[in-house]
């Protein structure tokens, strides 16, 4: 178990986790200069309303868009979305649905046994996707909820015109395929029978369901990859204590045991159709994958690996009073072979690395750096926005400062260049004095030159996890 840092004067940036205003109006106050052609917005989504969760991941979700307008103007606007939860939560003084680490808060057992529907504590702060030009606000079990792109008024949940059943959840990690313009995602099953179900959306965004395969025991996974032949998920021995969730005693989150013993099961979804391929590998953990891509018959996996979940579950819980972070993930690289099914993994470079992206044009294959936010264990929480070359094993990285909290760094491709790398890393940064969010565009070949551009914004986003680009029309 990760030894957990308290502090009796609590640092600086924790007022991150202040519920944030919801606003609609023009930067002014900005540094730099835009690049030519930067034209867009960053939408990005995180955990804003904290103030009755138990667990950093059951905040109610606020999306943000950063809009650069091509004239050089800049313009933020935020809003929460209407879940069922964030209403039934709006007035209330404890919480009123179990969420992924929070326990109803009126009740006690029994009504927290009988909240069996995970999808009830969908709190829409994971991630972000668009398809055919709807944004969804997606959270790890439940369904999407769409959100107009222009006002970000909360349009409902939906299910893709019903072909996402009830039971079936979309989790907040889909992937898209440069090659084909389809996005893939999967969902995790929990009931009598666990399951993986795995969807193919196309580019006029109609949901497909692919394979659906069973798994043993009701394990955590967060996020998957694609090749151009494969699924890839590598299923963490990070299992539920079954009755101790079913008695209503303990949320999702507080049921997980890591089994450090025991395997982690590589699971290999035939994109064309066909029986999954399994292989065994010693355990390990991940939130995030970078990308992967066939090699023949291997398909290589890049991912933020975690040396044990106890390395990261317990500060998720801590939020409030914790600025530790256990052993920063680093990026591994897993060779797996189908004919003989057997998998090997190494280690690609020593720096701690979590939120890890490749320039998405190279999603499955050809890719020569991987960025992402650089963790150091002594820096706790307090990250940089970094990059790793590969073929070198060069880093480089623009540090904000210490007590900053920076965000998962999205590749925006310069218009009209097609080399990788060729472009910017726009992020958020949260300011612990000024309380409230930077948004910074950099230069992806040169990141420790520091931003080229800041717009320093009227308000808090706080943590967000996951965002999305969508380029000016
Ligand atoms: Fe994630």
């Amino acid at each position: 178990m990760a030894t957990l840092t308290r502090s009796a004067a609590l640092p600086a940036w924790m007022s991150a986790f202040k519920t944030p205003e919801e606003v609609n109006r023009p930067v002014t106050d900005v540094e730099g200069r835009l690049p030519d052609g930067l034209a867009g917005t960053l939408y990005r989504v995180g955990p804003a309303k904290l103030d009755l969760a138990h667990h950093l991941f059951d905040g109610d979700g606020m999306v943000s868009a950063v809009r650069f307008a091509p004239d050089g103007g800049v313009h933020c606007a935020t809003r929460f979305v209407r879940t069922g939860k964030y209403l039934a939560e709006l007035n209330a003084n404890r919480p009123a649905v179990k969420g992924f680490g929070t326990l109803v808060g009126r009740g006690g057992a029994l009504r927290n046994a009988v909240q069996l529907s995970p999808g009830k504590g969908n709190a829409a702060n994971t991630s972000l996707m668009f398809t055919a030009g709807r944004l969804l606000a997606l959270w790890e079990v439940g369904h999407p909820w769409q959100v107009d792109p222009s006002t970000l008024e909360t349009i409902g949940e939906m299910d893709f015109d019903g072909a996402l059943e009830a039971r079936l959840p979309f989790s907040a990690h889909p992937h898209w395929d440069p090659a084909t313009g389809e996005i893939f995602n999967f969902g995790m099953v929990y009931g009598r029978k666990n399951s993986v179900a795995s969807y193919r959306i196309d580019r006029s965004g109609r949901l497909h369901r692919l394979a659906e395969f069973g798994v043993p025991a009701a394990v955590m996974n967060h996020d998957f990859i694609i090749t151009d032949r494969w699924l890839v998920f590598c299923l963490n021995p990070l299992r539920m204590r079954l009755m101790r969730f079913l008695s209503g005693r303990a949320a999702f989150g507080d049921s997980l045991e890591y089994h450090a013993d025991e395997a982690t099961t590589i699971v290999l979804v035939p994109r064309a159709g066909g029986d999954p391929v399994y292989v065994e590998a010693p355990a390990w953990f991940q939130f995030h994958f970078a990308a992967a891509f066939d090699d023949g018959d291997d398909v290589v996996i890049d991912l933020s690996r975690y040396q044990s979940y106890d390395d990261i579950g317990p500060y998720l819980k801590a939020f409030r009073t914790s600025a530790s972070y256990g052993r920063p993930p680093t990026l591994w690289r897993y060779r797996v072979s189908t004919k003989t099914r057997r998998a090997e993994g190494h280690e690609l470079s020593p720096q701690g690395l979590e939120f890890p992206q490749v320039d998405g044009r190279r999603a499955t294959g050809g890719y020569r750096v991987i960025y992402g936010e650089f963790m150091d264990s002594e820096r706790g929480v307090s990250g940089r926005i970094g990059r790793i070359e590969l073929d070198t094993g060069r880093t480089d990285a623009w540090d904000p400062g210490s007590g900053w909290l920076v965000s998962e760094p999205i590749f925006v491709p310069r218009p009209g260049g097609n080399d990788e790398d060729d472009g910017w890393l726009i992020a958020h940064a949260y300011d612990p004095d000024r309380q409230a969010t930077d948004a910074v565009v950099l230069d992806a070949r040169d990141l420790s030159a520091g931003p080229l551009f800041t717009a320093h914004l009227p308000v808090n986003t706080g943590v967000t996890f996951h965002g999305a680009w969508r380029r000016a029309a």
